[in-house]
């Protein structure tokens, strides 16, 4: 698949719910209303969806959600999609909240999946739970040392929250890579209503790898993954941390991703509105041939780069979708 400014795509997430077992105050509003389950994919019909992207190319595949391991039997996908790992599909990747870790690692590790992403923004129980709402801090941690010892590698992700953890970020940093885990640190997006002002969340990365390379040494790091995220090597710690700056526009020429949410909407750029409808040509016929035809069109629309909104004082998101529907 080739879209039309000559990028290749070969990377697919895909979101398989858009429910969560947690509220982050930066994804999600306390008060979410989620899909009626009717609206939502089958898991049959979301492997048919996956094989259809693997048949045009896709070679790396995450699952997201919302938290994926809260959709009824998703090990019954992820085991169908790891079977066609070496057959087109070289890798199957989860991003998760970390909280039903323990219960799934070792399955994950079992169905082909080598590599987890974990969102954790903070060590300290207490601010753990004012930024998810819901969340235990303990049952992520615990999940996390399951996924170690399942043989899963572990990357953290955490939102960079101006005044909630931006001390902690060294800390994180060391924590992180003794255990020999990358560190992404990300900055807010403005993704749907959260019935809180985001200006006041937003601590900008520029300022926040200012403060490490007083501390630290941060090399740069040619690791690209064809995402948005920049990579520097920590000499001190020799582990990498990486960077995603989502309202830059250095990534998008090399942009080599889209997603489907788990009503089967393709969205071309998370930074867009626009989209494509996969569920209508799933559910019109058995044969691929109409789906193959939807995914060719949507690709066909991918824009040549995103629209976030770069004005911060605007209270209103740049998109009204969350981002627990495309899943990052
Ligand atoms: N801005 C930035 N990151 C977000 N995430 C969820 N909502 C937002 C937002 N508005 C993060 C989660 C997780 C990843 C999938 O996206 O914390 O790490
Ligand atoms: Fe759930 Fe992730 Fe959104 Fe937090 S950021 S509410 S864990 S989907």
């Amino acid at each position: 698949m080739i879209d039309p400014f000559g990028r290749e795509i070969s990377y697919l997430r895909v979101s398989v719910t858009d429910r969560c077992d947690f509220r982050c105050v930066y994804c999600m509003s306390e008060h979410m209303t989620f899909l009626p389950r009717a609206e939502l994919l089958t898991l049959e019909e979301l492997e048919r969806l996956c094989a259809a992207f693997i048949r045009k190319g896709v070679k790396r595949l995450r699952i997201t959600g919302g938290e994926p391991l809260v959709r009824r039997n998703v090990m019954w996908l992820l085991e169908r999609l790891g079977a066609r790992l070496g057959g087109g599909l070289d890798e199957l990747t989860l991003t998760t909240n970390g909280s039903q870790l323990a219960r799934f690692a070792q399955a994950l590790f079992a169905a082909g999946v080598r590599r987890v992403n974990v969102s954790l923004d903070t060590q300290d129980a207490a601010k753990f739970r004012a930024i998810t709402r819901w969340g235990d801090l303990s049952k992520v941690m615990v999940g996390i040392d399951a996924a170690q010892a399942a043989g899963l590698s572990v990357k953290i992700n955490t939102v960079a929250l101006r005044d909630v953890n931006e001390l902690e970020i060294p800390g994180m940093l060391e924590w992180a890579h003794g255990r020999g885990m990358d560190l992404t640190l990300i900055e807010t997006m403005p993704l749907g209503d959260i019935e809180q002002d985001r200006a006041e969340q937003y601590l900008p990365l520029s300022l926040v790898r200012a403060r490490l390379a007083q501390r630290y040494t941060l090399e740069e790091s040619d690791h690209r993954t064809g995402g948005p995220a920049r990579y520097v090597r920590v000499a001190e710690t020799g582990g990498r941390l990486g960077f995603i700056t989502p309202l830059t526009h250095n990534f998008c020429e090399s942009c080599n991703r889209v997603r489907v949410t788990c009503t089967g909407t393709l969205f071309m750029c998370l930074g867009q509105n626009d989209s494509a409808d996969l569920r209508a040509a799933l559910r019109a016929s058995k044969d691929d041939g109409l789906l193959d035809a939807a995914i060719d069109e949507g690709i066909a629309r991918k824009p040549k780069g995103h629209d976030f909104v770069i004005d911060r004082r605007r209270q209103a998101p740049a998109l009204m979708r969350h981002m627990s529907l495309t899943g990052g």
